[in-house]
């Protein structure tokens, strides 16, 4: 009996990678996707969602995938730079609450006092620390390394400037923190894939942007590999390629 169960859960897994791999190499789909992607961001659909009541600035898809991952490696410490008005946090923290363990870590340069407030009056509060400052001021680095240090499971998410100098000092500042087989999520990687948003001015684009750092970080440390399944599957997403796992000590 547990066995088959067991065998039907595994057939089925299967089917899930199949299906993930069947739609990554759909260049029709593809092409429509990153089309949608950018006709939806004109109207900023990123902005539209929340989590238990807070705006998370993000895809379904990516929200979807977050818990996945999460769930499945129980990390005893998220962290995350950009925190914004706090909902990721409190996704990530809604989760680890399921799990009975973990804690999360919001890096923000500028925690605006009503965004604070919010965080702090969740009922999911005591699971976040935030620290204000910019994520690659070493003084903050420092902080979150020794709030990390200890735990045998670390995940990180890149969420703050999009653009290719700052992600790559994060990627370099906060990469090493990640522990083996758990995930480093760079996040807005799309943005080297679309046309420069005009729409909404920002100092990224193609060429300066969380995939450019990525691609420079990837040529210069092996300790992480796209997770093809989880890459292959979004469909629509901020961040393609972006989620990776760390494959080595
Ligand atoms: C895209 S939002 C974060 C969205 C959030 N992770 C979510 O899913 O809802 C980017 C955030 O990065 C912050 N930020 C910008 N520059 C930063 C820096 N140098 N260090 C830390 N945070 C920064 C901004 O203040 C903003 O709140």
């Amino acid at each position: 009996m547990v066995t088959r169960m067991h065998d039907d859960r595994e057939q089925f897994a299967e089917l899930q990678r199949d299906c993930s791999r069947r739609l990554q190499d759909d260049s029709t789909l593809q092409r429509l996707s990153m089309d949608t992607t950018w006709q939806a961001d004109l109207s900023n659909y990123s902005y539209v969602w929340t989590w238990l009541g807070l705006p998370i600035i993000q895809m379904p898809t990516d929200i979807l995938v977050m818990q996945e991952i999460i769930w499945a490696g129980r990390p005893q410490v998220v962290v995350e730079t950009g925190v914004a008005r706090g909902g990721s946090l409190i996704m990530y923290a809604s989760i680890l609450e399921l799990i009975g363990e973990g804690r999360v870590i919001g890096v923000d340069i500028d925690i605006r006092p009503h965004n604070r407030a919010a965080i702090a009056s969740h009922p999911l509060a005591r699971r976040i620390d935030l620290i204000q400052g910019s994520s690659t001021d070493p003084g903050v680095v420092a902080q979150v390394r020794a709030a990390v240090a200890g735990a045998e499971r670390v995940m990180v998410v890149l969420d703050s400037d999009h653009v290719h100098e700052h992600v790559l000092s994060e990627l370099r500042a906060y990469g090493p923190m990640v522990t083996e087989g758990q995930f480093l999520v760079v996040a807005d990687t799309v943005v080297e894939h679309l046309p420069v948003q005009e729409h909404r001015p920002r100092p990224w684009h193609p060429g300066n942007s969380p995939g450019s750092a990525l691609d420079a970080y990837l040529a210069e440390c092996d300790r992480f590999a796209p997770d093809e399944y989880i890459n292959g599957k979004l469909v629509m997403t901020q961040s393609p390629g972006g989620y990776l796992r760390c494959v080595a000590r």
